[in-house]
């Protein structure tokens, strides 16, 4: 049978870094209240002519050099995305034809802060189906551009970036060779949209900015995140105790560290970044991927469990072995 196998990782971070200091005087907020109730110290925010999908292609060069493959031995594109350029084509179909791709297949996935879970899943499913060898895996977010910059309960969560991994088809059989995606849990539940949510679309004739009830948010993340990564490890046939790295979506360190303590993980299991990045959204997740094996964190063979929510409420949790 078919593993899909991580083979490379990348990311990319805009230029610009804005500190918390910079909001102290534009809206009515601290340092202090920032750093200590979202755990955020900085992120960074696009420039002029940078958007979701040259991010995303940015992202993904990384993880092809990473994985010493070129763009002509991807078979398809995934992004997940709640930020694409355009309301069409997708990000995805534009990421192919900037890595100069004359072949393949490409689509979005929306699924906000879960979205790279949800990417990873659908994925997976190509990979273990025979549809594709090679899935570049991207999660890449503006989250800049739909801020309501008067409202300081969100405006100061947020952030720019792109992450990207290169998954390849193994068969590993006849070895101990245990790599891959070993599980997945994905789950949402409409009801709960007006918890987070962006307050204007297409097909309503109007634009809009991100709401969000944050303890409400707050109050779903802990429990719904634990029962998934539980749900994903039991199907993995994996204990926590046999976890080496939680790779969480970074959107506060009180979640994260909620979440470790209710999977009864130490933090020093856990890779963190929402300090330097903030809220990606789903960017967070192969960001964290691709910076934690940069730090030299995750390595080849540790077993990882990822898990994400965000609007929807939408969440999930993938187990794999790196
Ligand atoms: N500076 C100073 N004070 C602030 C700020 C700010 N930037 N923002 C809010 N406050 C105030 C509030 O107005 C409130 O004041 P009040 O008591 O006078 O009304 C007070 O701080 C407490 O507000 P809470 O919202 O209760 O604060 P809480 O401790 O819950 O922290 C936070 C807020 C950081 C938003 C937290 O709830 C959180 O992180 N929630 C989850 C966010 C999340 O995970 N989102 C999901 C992923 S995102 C996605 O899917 C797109």
């Amino acid at each position: 049978t078919k593993r899909a196998v991580v083979i490379g990782a990348g990311h990319y971070l805009p230029e610009r870094i804005v500190e918390n200091a910079e909001f102290e005087g534009k809206i009515d907020t601290t340092d202090e209240w920032i750093r200590s109730r979202s755990g955020i110290e900085r992120r960074h925010f696009v420039g002029e002519g940078e958007t979701t999908s040259t991010m995303a292609t940015a992202a993904a060069k990384a993880a092809l050099a990473d994985a010493g493959k070129t763009a002509a031995d991807v078979d398809a594109v995934i992004v997940a995305t709640s930020t694409p350029d355009l309301t069409f084509p997708s990000a995805a179909t534009m990421v192919q034809a900037q890595l100069e791709m004359e072949r393949g297949f490409a689509f979005d996935v929306q699924a906000v802060c879960a979205g790279f879970v949800y990417a990873l899943a659908n994925a997976n499913a190509l990979i273990i189906s025979g549809q594709a060898d090679r899935v570049l895996v991207i999660g890449s977010e503006t989250f800049s551009k739909i801020m309501d910059w008067t409202d300081r309960s969100t405006s100061v969560l947020f952030g720019d970036g792109a992450g990207a991994i290169l998954l390849e088809a193994q068969t590993g059989e006849g070895t101990s060779d245990d790599r891959g995606i070993l599980s997945t849990d994905l789950n949402s539940d409409g009801r709960y949209k007006d918890l987070l949510y962006v307050d204007g679309g297409i097909s309503t004739g109007t634009t809009g900015y991100l709401r969000m009830q944050g303890n409400q948010v707050f109050r779903h993340a802990v429990e719904k995140l634990a029962a998934s990564a539980n749900t994903a490890m039991e199907r993995a046939g994996v204990s926590p105790d046999e976890v080496d790295w939680i790779v969480p979506h970074q959107a506060n360190i009180r979640i994260i560290q909620g979440t470790a303590k209710k999977l009864n993980l130490s933090m020093d299991n856990v890779v963190v970044t929402v300090q330097d990045h903030g809220n990606t959204s789903a960017a967070s997740i192969p960001l964290a991927l691709s910076v934690g094996q940069e730090r030299g964190q995750i390595k080849k063979g540790d077993l990882l469990v990822t898990e994400a929510i965000g609007g929807g409420l939408a969440w999930g949790a993938v187990v794999l072995r790196w």
